[in-house]
């Protein structure tokens, strides 16, 4: 892993990614070391975040490293004209890693090739998020013990949803069952389907959920994003797609966990925060700990 981009959770093999997540673990025991002294990490986001960017930024801080960057363009010489290929040029000049998330889709592949320092995707446009993908993953072992053989719900936007292609992607290495719950016109595009098929795993699409919340270990859900949309008419149509309410969880496993990348708009009742199954919060605190463990991996620190 040493001084490689992560742009796509395909750049991990599935031993990579169990290293890193037991890693997580090691910094979850003890999150303060003064690993990254001296070290500069750069954190650009052409895009609105609080979660990857802020918890990036706390894993540095509690790591003894550097932050600089920009949470918006305004202020920056992209609003110039400045061209990625040059932005990224003069900030690897700045830092030793930089981290980004950016709303066009294969922008993360694009500055990695230009970068002499590693790049680690942050999330672009609707294609892959991979860091999040890593802290889902450790959510899931960490509640059920195990990343084999779970039956794993995604539910609501699956066409658009960068969490959800990479989460799929991942856990089509760990023998999952998977149920596809959208829209019509949000289901899982094929490309994603495909690794599910080449693993010989089973999925099945509903557009209920109800009836699959008895027998999920995970369910995953997430926001219908409208920024995504190409025709704000289409977001109209699907934007309430699904609400899960802490009633429909009666009959839900007890193993069973919800997830969700968040933020989440309307599609998670407030009712369910109290529920000992919600986890979403405790999901977003573990993205510390595995930015951490992958800064460092990618540093060759650890
Ligand atoms: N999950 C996630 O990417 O959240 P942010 O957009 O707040 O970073």
């Amino acid at each position: 892993m040493k001084n490689k981009s992560l742009v796509s959770i395909n750049d991990f093999s599935r031993d990579e990614m169990i290293q890193i997540l037991d890693i997580a673990e090691d910094f979850e025991r003890q999150p303060h070391q003064n690993l990254l002294q001296g070290r500069v990490i750069a954190s650009l986001f052409f895009e609105p975040s609080t979660r990857t960017r802020l918890s990036f930024e706390s894993a540095i801080h509690q790591l003894g490293g550097t932050v600089i960057g920009f949470s918006s363009t305004a202020g920056t010489s992209v609003q110039k004209g400045e061209s990625l290929k040059d932005t990224i040029t003069m900030v690897a000049s700045y830092s030793d890693l930089i981290v980004m998330r950016n709303p066009i889709d294969g922008s993360a592949r694009y500055a990695s090739e230009v970068s002499k320092v590693p790049i680690i995707n942050a999330g672009d446009g609707a294609n892959q998020h991979p860091t999040q993908c890593m802290l889902d993953l450790y959510s899931i072992r960490k509640t059920q013990g195990t990343l084999e053989n779970l039956e794993v719900t995604f539910v609501g936007d699956l066409k658009y949803g960068r969490t959800v292609h990479s989460l799929v992607t991942a856990l089509s290495k760990f023998n999952t069952k998977f149920n596809l719950v959208s829209p019509v016109e949000l289901k899982l595009p094929s490309a994603y389907k495909r690794y599910i098929k080449e693993a010989k795993l089973e999925y099945n699409q509903y557009t209920e959920l109800n009836e699959v919340i008895p027998q999920s270990d995970i369910i995953y859900m997430t926001r219908v994003q409208r920024e995504r949309f190409p025709d704000p008419i289409e977001y109209e149509k699907v934007k309430n797609s699904y609400l899960l309410k802490n009633s429909m969880l009666e009959k839900a496993k007890q193993n069973c966990r919800i997830l969700h990348p968040l933020p989440r708009v309307n599609e998670i009742s407030t009712d369910v925060d109290d529920n000992p199954m919600a986890y979403y919060f405790q999901q977003a605190q573990n993205g510390v700990y595995v930015r951490q463990a992958l800064i460092a991996a990618i540093l060759g620190l650890k």
